[in-house]
């Protein structure tokens, strides 16, 4: 069955290979069979960022542009800023009213990040409240759908009980509750072996990467420390080459072929990054192409296509909301 699905990313830079696998690829699937909404969550992006609204500004148009170059198509996503949508605010607004302090302060993730940002002492209300905004950004397109990553679930809990206490309070079914869709695909490695790819680690290849960078990072990549001649044994468990294979080479059998050699001994990690480097090189050169062949002029078109859309929708939500809160004057 058709469903509404909204995605959300809070831009922080260009996109990496472990969002293409831990999102992005799904997403591309999902426009098939739904109508998906993808919001740019720069609202979100200042509630830590305020102090940088340049830097926030530039990672909207980087990750949009990346968005488009992995195969996100503008005539079946809505891609829109979350900024742009003005309705989302006011939403937000209502929404505090459904939820106490104690229950914000209680959230895992946020809980989490107030730590890591070192927001403890003095923790600023934007940043606190910005669940409450994510019900809005659920809740506005009347979403069945949220693809998310596990530490996302608490904000979809809270969602659904906003949303189940405002239809309780106004004896409404305006708003809808959402299920969240945690994806089976999973994370990707990074280059150094960590569990997670990611910017700030430094150990991602990002979907901008031009050739040569590719090639040194796939060259530096860890495989089995004790894999010192190509006729030793060699580990493929948490080896990253077979990590990276495994998500990007098409052929299956060889991949296992391959695993099968480098284990009994035989295949030099210099052979096996080299086919690394031929799959990754194929599956990036397009993407990169279309990235750089995207006009700035156009990207500011398709992002303000996709807020008249979003806006519309929002705003049939938002009325019949303030409907039910007696706001019709
Ligand atoms: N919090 C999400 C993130 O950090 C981004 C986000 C904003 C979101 N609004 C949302 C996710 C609504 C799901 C639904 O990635």
């Amino acid at each position: 069955m058709r469903q509404i699905v909204l995605t959300a990313d809070r831009p922080s830079g260009k996109l990496h290979l472990g969002h293409y696998v831990g999102s992005l690829a799904n997403r591309v699937q999902l426009q098939e069979e739904h109508q998906q909404y993808m919001m740019v969550a720069d609202v979100q992006a200042l509630t830590d960022n305020f102090e940088h609204p340049e830097t926030v500004a530039k990672n909207v148009l980087e990750v949009t542009r990346d968005y488009l170059a992995v195969g996100i198509d503008p005539e079946k996503t809505t891609i829109f800023i979350q900024s742009q949508v003005p309705e989302l605010t006011e939403m937000t607004v209502y929404y505090l009213n459904f939820v106490t302090l104690a229950r914000l302060e209680r959230n895992p993730t946020v809980k989490a990040e107030i730590a890591q940002k070192g927001f403890d002492k003095a923790i600023p209300m934007g940043f606190l409240c910005y669940p409450v905004s994510q019900t809005a950004d659920i809740t506005a397109f009347k979403t069945d759908l949220v693809p998310v990553g596990e530490d996302q679930l608490p904000m979809i809990e809270l969602s659904n009980e906003i949303v189940r206490r405002f239809n309780r309070t106004y004896q409404t079914k305006v708003l809808k509750e959402a299920t969240p869709l945690v994806g089976k695909v999973g994370r990707l490695a990074g280059l150094d072996g960590k569990e997670k790819a990611s910017k700030s680690l430094n150990n991602a290849i990002f979907l901008s990467d031009s050739s040569e960078e590719i090639k040194r990072k796939v060259f530096s990549m860890f495989t089995d420390p004790a894999h010192l001649k190509v006729s030793d044994p060699g580990l493929v468990e948490g080896n990253v080459v077979f990590t990276y294979l495994d998500a990007f080479h098409s052929d299956k059998e060889e991949v296992a072929a391959l695993k099968e050699r480098y284990r009994l001994g035989g295949l030099g990690d210099t052979e096996i990054k080299g086919i690394l480097n031929t799959t990754l090189q194929a599956f990036l050169e397009p993407i990169r192409e279309r990235r750089a062949g995207l006009k700035e002029k156009d990207l500011r078109g398709i992002l303000s296509e996709g807020m008249r859309a979003a806006r519309t929708v929002a705003c049939a939500t938002l009325q019949e909301m303030r409907e039910v809160m007696h706001l019709r004057y």
